[in-house]
Order: C-alpha cells, then sequence, then structure tokens
C-alpha cells in the first residue's frame, strides 16, 4: 500500500515508525513531517519515509498530493484537518483517508456539541452550561461558587482551558473569551463545567462506525513543572499502563463511558471511524468525561505504539472501511514512558533553530526510541524548530525500569534551553499504586 501521513509531530513520527513496520507499506510520505520522520525506513523493502512540503491544513494541496501519487490511505494525525472535513473531500474525490468525518470530529471540534450528546446519551461527565453572554456565563460561574473549567468551545490548540479556582479567575476568563477575544473565533462561545477533582487518565478506541476496540490505559502530565505544578501545555510526558485502573475496572469504565457513547453514535446517525480518545477524571462519584478528543493523543501515541504488537497498517485500514469486527489489538505487557524535551519558554513563545547534541548517542541504547516533535535538519545538522521539540520514549519489563531508561537517553541529549520534566510516572511508582 501507499500511504500518506498528515502532520509533523511527535504522534506522527510515532505513526509513520509503526506503520514503517508494516509488510503489506510499500511506499510512505509524511506532510510536512519532521527531521526524525525523514530518517525513517520501510521495512518490507527499505525505501525510505519521503517528507513532502505540504501543510497539514492546506487540504487542496494534499488532495492533489495524494491524488498525483496514488495513495491507498491517507492517516490523519492531527485534529485541524479533521474538523475542516479532510475526510469528506478525500471520499469525494475517491480517495480513501482514516479518521473521522467532519461530521464525527465534533467530539473533539465542539466542546458544546460533545456536552450535550453526553447529557442526551447519559455518559458521565461534569455538570456544565454553555453561553454566549458573559452574564449569564457569570452566574452559572457563581452558582459553582466560581470553581469552574471555562472551556472555548471550538479548536483552540489545546489552550483553550481555564481552570478557575474563585470568582475573580472565572469573571477574567470568560471576560477574555466572550467579550476580549482573546481566543479568537473558538471562544465566541464557551462551556463552563464544574471542577471535577481526581486522578486524570488517558483512554483511546479505535472505531470502525461500529466496532469500538479500548486501548489500556495512559496517563499524560500537561503541566510544564514537576509537581505539576506551571502553565497546561500539550503534554510533557506519559506513561501506559496506568495503573489507577485495573483490567476490570477498564472494562467498567468502558460500559460507562464507551457503550453509551457508541448507543449514542448509531441513535445520531454519527459514523466515527478513527480513534475516539475521551479525557478522563476518575472521581470519588466514578469516572466522568473532561472531554473528547477525535483522534490520537500526542504525547500518548508515543507510548501505545511501542507496546502494539498488532500491525497498525491494517488495523487503520479496517478501521476506515468498518471492517474492525476481523481484528484484535494485541498489546505486549511491557511498560512504556515517553519524557517530552521542550524549547527554552515552552508553552510560551520559544526560540528555534538550536542544535540538539547526543541523538546518536541515545539511540544506541536499547529499546529506546527518541520520536521528534519540533525538529528539521539543516545542512545535516538537526536543530529545534517547535515548542515540543522530542518524546525520548523507553520501554521495559516494568514501569520503573523502563522510566530509568528513558531519563538514562534524556540525559545524553542537550540542546540549549532544553526543559523536561523530572517526575514523568512518579505518581505511578509511588507506594499504594497498584502493579
Ligand atoms: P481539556 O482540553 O478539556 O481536556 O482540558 C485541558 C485540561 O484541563 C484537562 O486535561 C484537565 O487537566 C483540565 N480540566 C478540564 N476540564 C476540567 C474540569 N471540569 N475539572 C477539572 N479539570 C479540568
Ligand atoms: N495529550 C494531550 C492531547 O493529545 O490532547
Amino acid at each position: 500500500m501507499k500511504v500518506l501521513v498528515i502532520g509533523g509531530g511527535g504522534r506522527e513520527h510515532a505513526l509513520v515508525w509503526k506503520l514503517a513496520q508494516s509488510p503489506r507499506a510499500a511506499r510512505m510520505w509524511c506532510a510536512p513531517g519532521n527531521a526524525g520522520i525523514a530518517a525513517e525506513r520501510l521495512a518490507s523493502n527499505g525505501s525510505p519515509v519521503e517528507c513532502v512540503a505540504i501543510g497539514a491544513e492546506d487540504l487542496p494541496g494534499l488532495l492533489a498530493f495524494a491524488k498525483g501519487q496514488g495513495a491507498d490511505l491517507t492517516v490523519v494525525g492531527p485534529d485541524n484537518p479533521l474538523g475542516m472535513g479532510i475526510v469528506d473531500l478525500f471520499q469525494e474525490n475517491g480517495l480513501r483517508a482514516w479518521g473521522p468525518n467532519r461530521q464525527a470530529a465534533r467530539f473533539e471540534a465542539s466542546k458544546s456539541f460533545s456536552q450535550e450528546f453526553m447529557e442526551k446519551h447519559g455518559i458521565p461527565t461534569a455538570r456544565s452550561g454553555t453561553f454566549t453572554e458573559s452574564d449569564q456565563a457569570s452566574r452559572f460561574a457563581a452558582a459553582l461558587g466560581g470553581r469552574c473549567a471555562v472551556k472555548a468551545d471550538g479548536l483552540a490548540l489545546g489552550k483553550g482551558v481555564l481552570i478557575c479556582r474563585n470568582m475573580a479567575q472565572a469573571d477574567d476568563a470568560i471576560d477574555a473569551m466572550l467579550n476580549r477575544g482573546e481566543f479568537g473565533e473558538a471562544g465566541r462561545r464557551v462551556v463552563i463545567q464544574e471542577l471535577l477533582e481526581g486522578m486524570e487518565v488517558s483512554l483511546h478506541a479505535l472505531c470502525d462506525g461500529h466496532v469500538a476496540r479500548v486501548f489500556p490505559t495512559s496517563q499524560d502530565h500537561k503541566r510544564a513543572l514537576d509537581g505539576d505544578e506551571g502553565p497546561n501545555t500539550g503534554g510533557m510526558g506519559t506513561y501506559s499502563p496506568a495503573p489507577f485502573l485495573d483490567e476490570a475496572e477498564l472494562v467498567a469504565v468502558t460500559q460507562k463511558i464507551i457503550e453509551p457513547w457508541q448507543r449514542g453514535c448509531a441513535a445520531d446517525g454519527i459514523d466515527f471511524r478513527g480513534i475516539l480518545y475521551p479525557g478522563i477524571m476518575l472521581t470519588r462519584e466514578g469516572p466522568k468525561v473532561l472531554e473528547f478528543n477525535a483522534r490520537f493523543g500526542d504525547p500518548e501515541t508515543q507510548v501505545y505504539l511501542p507496546r502494539l504488537q498488532s500491525d497498525l497498517l491494517e488495523l487503520l485500514d479496517a478501521s476506515a472501511r468498518g471492517a474492525l469486527s476481523d481484528h484484535q489489538l494485541e498489546w505486549s505487557s511491557q511498560a512504556c514512558v515517553c519524557v517530552v524535551m521542550a524549547s527554552e519558554g515552552y508553552p510560551g513563545s520559544y526560540p528555534k533553530g538550536r542544535p540538539i547534541a547526543g541523538l546518536e548517542e541515545a539511540a544506541t541504547l536499547p529499546n529506546v526510541k527518541v520520536f521528534h516533535a519540533g525538529t528539521k535538519s539543516v545542512d545535516g545538522v538537526v536543530v529545534t524548530s517547535g515548542g515540543r521539540v522530542l518524546g525520548v520514549t523507553a520501554w521495559a519489563d516494568d514501569l520503573a525500569q523502563a522510566r530509568d531508561l528513558a531519563y538514562d537517553a534524556v540525559k545524553r541529549i542537550r540542546f540549549e534551553g532544553a526543559q523536561f520534566r523530572n517526575d514523568i510516572a512518579a505518581k505511578a511508582l509511588q507506594p499504594g499504586n497498584r502493579r
């Protein structure tokens, strides 16, 4: 098969790396890709993965490229092209793209849509309201004592959620979105949720319109600094499995969240083919959905795919064709840890173009894979080119060993101003946690 992957972050490097292992992959492109992706080769015939300079949101450019090359399957990584309807556009032009269509991508593209869906179909979530007027929004926040999450309704590159613990913060957040326009179009409507307390975990389910295959658990670390301090980021590190849900509890969560979601999709005529990624809070009253994403998590993908034993290309192809009932997902029992190395200043503004040393040395370690996120190659030197730069990933028989190995690799990699968290997976290793 000839495969085009869209995106150029750590998630897409992990996707390309795993897809390239498939015996069915005969040729692969990535648009726009990055320096790490450009260094991958296909297992079947040794040919390199070719990066092409087309942006992930340039839908006409991507369509023309896929058509011209006769791509058999286009795998869409990021949420924006999905929300823009890339899957529908490809279908209308006789091409197959993997990911939810525009209607199904609304689970991520519109928080108010998701919230109404969850309320309608009995999926446990936070108490919430949707507003376009700041006075009404403020009254709702006041009823919650100011303890709330104020969320831009639309896509805001993962930055559209403001956590408030008192009325002053809530009013400022509401004002920023609804009156000051600081979140653009995405923030012209807001969803306000009660603040949920508990442990947060990520779920992923691969869907084909009928069947949903649930992944093992993982946990992200959203805050920039150790101890969950500092601003929210796209994610500073992940590990899998997370010990806060055992097998039986994962089945229970699936019954409470994924199954009613599937029944709701069937009832409402939503044909969801792709990854459903609910962010879940394990509260004292049980698991509750914080939000739905409609794509692979980043950096969750970096810890899932090294554990996946099945052929990812087969699975995504089956998901797009509605044929997942013939496929099971096989997972290794090993644990996997990914530590993100980010640029100085991230998640705020950051410099680019800083040379990265030590990549070759890290690559010599067994059971380590350094996924590139924001990198590019300039005259043969790999330099930083994004906020999140690398996802240093390692796997081993248990979580403690996987974490030690990941940090051993991190120590060997250097670039000026590199920042990373020192406590990825630490919560899972505290005494008293299972596994
Ligand atoms: P979201 O993009 O909706 O997942 O929100 C980003 C982050 O904000 C989540 O990963 C949580 O850590 C936090 N968050 C969102 N909604 C809530 C909520 N209702 N209660 C507590 N924390 C939340
Ligand atoms: N890991 C956070 C995200 O992908 O949204």
